[in-house]
């Protein structure tokens, strides 16, 4: 069976909504109430701007604005969209759901800014990170880290947590996480320009205090593993397909 993709573009599908916190919090129950993947419509959109970058700071690689971004794309399951209320009646079971992919424009996403699209139920965090993040991450002695392994669903899962084995080789400056925290399942701080991230400079979990560094690494505090980096794909050098 072709599986196609209906991906978010800048005109239609990809949504830079003023929505409120509501929004990521209903994706998060969501996820949380595993209602992910529920019918054909596998993805829905929810996202916001939390801080749109002004043209002037764009260009400042110091100066880091965030954009919370909701996709909305659907899980085409099927060959065309004239399946679609077949497919809705069927149900499609996890195997099928599993395919589900999203596309996701990177293009508006300037260097320090950071995204997050929702992907099967789950936030993702895009970050387009600057060189001072990408050298951080890359001097980390394996020895420094809680867990040693990528956790990158592109490589196998023998591979070490290397910065260079967190993203595409081709694209290091880009790095797109599972943002879920992997202690109890919380969503951490860092993707908005107010945001605390820690004391390695990525990302936060106030739940119980785990630091996450630039690669998206655990650091410190309770959570056992690194944030995984989902199977992704560049189709363009400003567009990747997740999942
Ligand atoms: S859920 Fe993140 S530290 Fe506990």
């Amino acid at each position: 069976m072709n599986h196609s993709i209906v991906a978010p573009d800048s005109d239609s599908s990809l949504l830079f909504n003023r929505m409120g916190d509501a929004a990521m919090e209903l994706a998060t129950a969501r996820w949380r109430s595993g209602g992910e993947g529920v019918g054909a419509k596998a993805l829905v959109a929810h996202a916001k701007i939390r801080e749109a970058p002004l043209a002037s700071e764009a260009d400042n690689p110091n100066r880091r604005d965030f954009l919370t971004v909701a996709a909305t794309s659907w899980a085409a399951v099927g060959a065309a969209a004239t399946l679609w209320p077949l497919v809705q009646q069927m149900n499609p079971d996890a195997s099928t759901q599993a395919l589900a992919s999203i596309e996701v424009d990177l293009a508006p996403v300037k260097e320090g800014q950071a995204i997050t699209v929702m992907w099967r139920g789950k936030p993702i965090f895009i970050r387009n990170r600057t060189k001072s993040e990408i050298d951080a991450a890359a001097k980390t002695p394996i020895g420094d880290l809680k867990d040693g392994k990528a956790r990158n669903g592109n490589l196998p899962e023998t591979a070490a947590a290397t910065d260079q084995n967190r993203v595409n080789k081709d694209h290091a400056n880009w790095l797109v996480l599972v943002g879920i925290c992997t202690h109890l399942g919380c969503i951490p701080k860092g993707q908005a320009l107010a945001d605390a991230k820690g004391d390695f400079g990525g990302w936060f979990c106030p739940c119980h205090g785990s630091h996450y560094d630039t690669s998206g690494r655990i650091r410190k505090g309770p959570a056992p593993e690194n944030f995984p980096v989902p199977p992704f794909q560049f189709v363009t050098d400003s567009k990747i397909r997740i999942g």
